[in-house]
């Protein structure tokens, strides 16, 4: 018989980075994501040191440690700590008992590249306090714990679209996710003779944090005007582009033109369902297009070189669609293209790249696996 008593005294757990095939800047508005965990995590070892509320954890990539004293965690000037510390205060706000605990985390999700790397890191804390302590939270407590992390350490009020995938991805499955009732569906997600490929930029503008938040607001501005006229819209989700298009005109031209986005965009995500559905790449890769246009028009999240790379696309016929992915202003671009133009492909690119901004673009062709799991664990009686 299984013993039910062991302790958990150590564990190893792995939470992925994700893509998003589409859907961007939606989740924050109520709206549908379609996102992915990839094959790029980061993997945390935790383990009780028997202290009431001293802990460490060290930064395996960047060999930096952080002493916490789980009696008073507050907010750092910035960097990583604030994730742990993020993570640790919400998950004590939700009433859990941690204790003493020392660890470290490495990972291969690239920093800024749009793959979410902090919802990556959120995750795998998160997860990994509640398998250690046995806190039996829920995953969802714990995904709205890591968000909320970010809204609250670091200052970002992201959606909740990068913890979701991290912790509930399923392989070779995107999800289609309703960000306000947190329903969800798996798709198999079958590309035949095309492959996905991301293309890091690497760059990353200072804008992201503060345009990021910038747009949530605006976003809420076009919904206090809409709701003038349509009191029961309570966020963008619930409008529709003709009710929208009432509006032109009447409300400053930037609202309107970030409202559309968001409402155009949830839409091409229901589509991009159905054409994953019926298996039809073309389709799929044309909303691509189109949600990258809205970006860089109507929402303004994108950048010369997110711009450049999806441009550089335009007219191949092995390129089934091409868009900048995550928050913007930097990060990758998401292709769709055929698997045997893969490598010329990236060749070409990568020099009219090179030339055009002094910077070497960052190829990788992911796959998509497993969300946030145990790796190895030991406990004592
Ligand atoms: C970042 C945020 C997400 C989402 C995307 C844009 O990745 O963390 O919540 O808003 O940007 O779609």
């Amino acid at each position: 018989m299984p013993n039910t008593n062991v302790m958990l005294q150590s564990i190893t757990v792995q939470s992925p980075g994700r893509i998003n095939i589409i859907g961007e800047h939606t989740d924050y508005n109520d709206g549908f994501v379609l996102p992915a965990a990839i094959d790029k995590k980061t993997v945390a070892h935790l383990h009780r040191n028997g202290q009431p509320t001293r802990c460490r954890i060290t930064a395996g990539n960047l060999n930096e440690t952080l002493d916490i004293d789980l009696d008073q965690v507050k907010p750092l000037a910035g960097g990583w700590q604030n994730y742990v510390l993020g993570v640790v205060h919400e998950l004590q706000k939700l009433g859990a008992q941690i204790l003493g605990f020392e660890g470290s985390f490495q990972g291969d999700v690239p920093i800024g590249g749009g793959m979410s790397s902090s919802a990556s890191l959120e995750c795998a804390l998160a997860f990994g306090l509640n398998e250690l302590f046995d806190l039996r939270l829920s995953k969802t407590q714990l995904i709205k714990a890591a968000q909320m992390a970010e809204h609250n350490f670091v200052g970002i009020k992201c959606g909740i679209m990068d913890q979701f995938a991290s912790m509930m991805g399923q392989k070779d499955q995107v999800i289609l996710l309703d960000c306000r009732s947190l329903e969800y569906r798996y798709f198999p997600l079958e590309l035949g003779d095309y492959q996905l490929l991301l293309l890091h930029t690497n760059v990353s503008h200072s804008l992201a944090s503060s345009e990021y938040n910038r747009r949530r607001s605006e976003c809420e501005e076009g919904v206090a005007m809409i709701r003038k006229k349509h009191p029961e819209v309570q966020h963008l989700r619930d409008v529709s582009l003709p009710m929208l298009t009432g509006f032109q005109g009447n409300m400053p031209e930037t609202l309107y033109t970030r409202c559309r986005h968001v409402v155009s965009e949830n839409q091409r995500v229901l589509d991009a369902t159905q054409a994953l559905t019926t298996g039809d790449i073309q389709k799929l890769g044309r909303l691509l297009y189109q949600s990258h246009h809205s970006l860089q028009h109507d929402y303004a999240v994108s950048c010369p070189e997110l711009d450049f790379l999806v441009d550089q696309t335009t007219g191949l016929d092995f390129v089934a669609g091409s868009r900048m992915m995550g928050g913007g202003f930097g990060g990758c671009t998401i292709n769709i293209i055929e698997k045997k133009h893969g490598d010329q492909f990236v060749e070409k690119v990568a020099e009219n790249y090179r030339a055009r901004f002094g910077v070497d673009l960052t190829p990788y062709s992911v796959s998509i696996e497993d969300g946030a799991g145990v790796l190895s664990q030991a406990g004592a009686l």
